[in-house]
């Protein structure tokens, strides 16, 4: 790819935002140096190994190391040291008080600021509250530095691609010439550059993700009432869709949005929007939606298995397909599907899982959120003798299951709860389960 004259980029943090802004404008052709605290993670990044399953990510990464234009270090300074822009990519996880908390990107602002060279820039691309870019300044106490926000709008399981084909670059820059200089390092991509000044770039990337999940929860929400009138929600999604003003796109029903941004960045817009003294009851209403869309799947098994309200889901061996937020992921972080089979649990049913990027035996936090849940290795052996079998994840291969076959290993009577609307109703009712999407009357 081609692109304007090669810069030297410090990247601070590895993570999902971290490695593909590193991997990727390394295969733009800049020099860049990733920098992360995790020694194991840095090691393992050395030799080309992902941590994440992410697609193209092993391919850029392999290419930077290998043309020696993508260097893993330890700790922010490496990533601050003899660069020329400097992007903080740390977490910002949700607080104690629903606003971002942002102890990491303030810890590697003061790492960074002694060791930055004269005239560097150094660039926000985590996800954090308006005025968080000046907050950068006062920590860094470095005038000779201009710090711009540059929001990030990359989807786990595209991010490499979103990367390289972004529908816009938002820059926010007090000083134009520092906006114009980050804009220098894009130019080999071919996507409008909006320069605006910080707080608007800010509000932006809050903006965009609040919307999505706004749509989502909207679709969800008129799915509920497509069950309660009798409507089917794909053909009034199809209807809506066709008014060029709406479109389809992002209206896919589903078992409510997860992941490690909707959840976060819904509640710290809420909390932002409180702390300047407006009341954002919309989004509030988009929140509550989707912790609802969460109990209707749950409410979705009790009926399959006939329970009358209030009385425990003992006994009842339920089959999940589907673990990770959504697919293309091994990311479980708020995944709604993680969340219905705690409830399930709670209520006393036996869950059995299958999901092709979890596994049988993971680890650490995964081990931690799955507590009580049976792996298993294949949609075959979750699906023994249960009652109940729920599409949690729309992972392609789960469109295409074997539903005469399913049907003889699940119990009788057994019937399928699709979350994500994957299944032809009329398949699964022929092979004799019983099926209850979303909105499908
Ligand atoms: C989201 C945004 O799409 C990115 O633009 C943004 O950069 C990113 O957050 C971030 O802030 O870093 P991501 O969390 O990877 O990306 O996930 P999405 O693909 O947006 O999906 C979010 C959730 O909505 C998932 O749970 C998904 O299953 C659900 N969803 C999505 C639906 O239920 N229906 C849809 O039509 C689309």
């Amino acid at each position: 790819m081609t692109t304007g004259a090669p810069v030297r980029v410090g990247v601070v943090g590895a993570g999902y935002v971290g490695l593909t802004t590193g991997a990727c404008l390394a295969s733009l052709g800049h020099d860049v140096i990733c920098a992360d605290i995790d020694v194991a993670r840095v090691e393992r990044l050395r030799t080309g190994d992902i941590p994440i399953v992410e697609a193209g990510l092993a391919e850029v990464v392999a290419e930077g190391l290998s043309s020696g234009r993508l260097r893993f270090e330890i700790g922010a300074p490496a990533a601050a040291t003899n660069t020329d822009v400097v992007f903080l990519c740390v977490p910002t996880p949700q607080g104690a008080d629903g606003g971002a908390d942002l102890r990491y990107i303030e810890t590697a602002a003061a790492q960074i600021g002694p060791v930055l060279d004269a005239g560097a820039l150094v660039v926000n691309k985590s996800t954090v509250p308006v005025g968080s870019t000046r907050a950068v300044e006062d920590v860094l106490q470095r005038p000779d530095v201009a710090v711009v926000s540059n929001p990030e709008f990359l989807r786990e399981g595209t991010a490499v691609y979103d990367f390289l084909h972004p529908d816009r670059v938002v820059i926010g820059a007090d000083d134009r010439a520092a906006g114009e200089r980050l804009a220098e390092l894009y130019a080999g991509l071919d996507a409008p550059i909006l320069i605006t000044d910080p707080a608007s770039a800010e509000t932006i990337k809050y903006a965009a993700n609040g919307f999505l999940a706004m749509k989502i929860s909207f679709v969800n929400a008129i799915a509920a009432m497509c069950e309660a009138v009798g409507a089917n929600v794909d053909d009034v999604v199809e209807g809506i869709g066709a008014d060029n003003r709406i479109g389809t796109a992002f209206l896919k029903p589903g078992p409510g949005w997860g992941g490690s941004c909707f959840p976060k960045d819904s509640r710290a817009l809420v909390k932002i929007a409180a702390d300047y003294g407006y009341d954002f009851t919309m989004m509030k209403g988009v929140i509550d939606v989707n912790d609802e869309q969460k109990r209707r799947m749950v409410a979705k098994v009790r009926r399959a298995v006939g329970l009358a309200p209030g009385r425990g889901l003992g006994g009842a061996v339920v089959a999940v397909l589907g673990l990770t937020f959504k697919a293309g992921t091994d990311d479980l972080r708020d995944s709604p599907s993680v969340t219905m089979v705690n409830s399930l649990l709670a209520s006393g049913a036996t869950v059995r899982a299958y999901d092709p990027t979890v596994g049988v035996e993971p680890v650490d936090d995964k081990a931690e959120a799955l507590r009580g849940v049976e792996l298993v290795g294949s949609v075959n052996e979750a699906v023994k003798g249960a009652r109940v079998l729920v599409i949690a994840t729309e992972w392609p291969e789960f469109a295409s299951i074997d539903l005469a076959e399913i049907a003889t290993l699940m119990a009788a009577d057994a019937v399928v709860v699709d979350t994500r609307n994957l299944l032809d109703p009329v398949a699964v009712r022929a092979a004799g389960l019983g099926y209850d999407g979303v909105g499908r009357s």
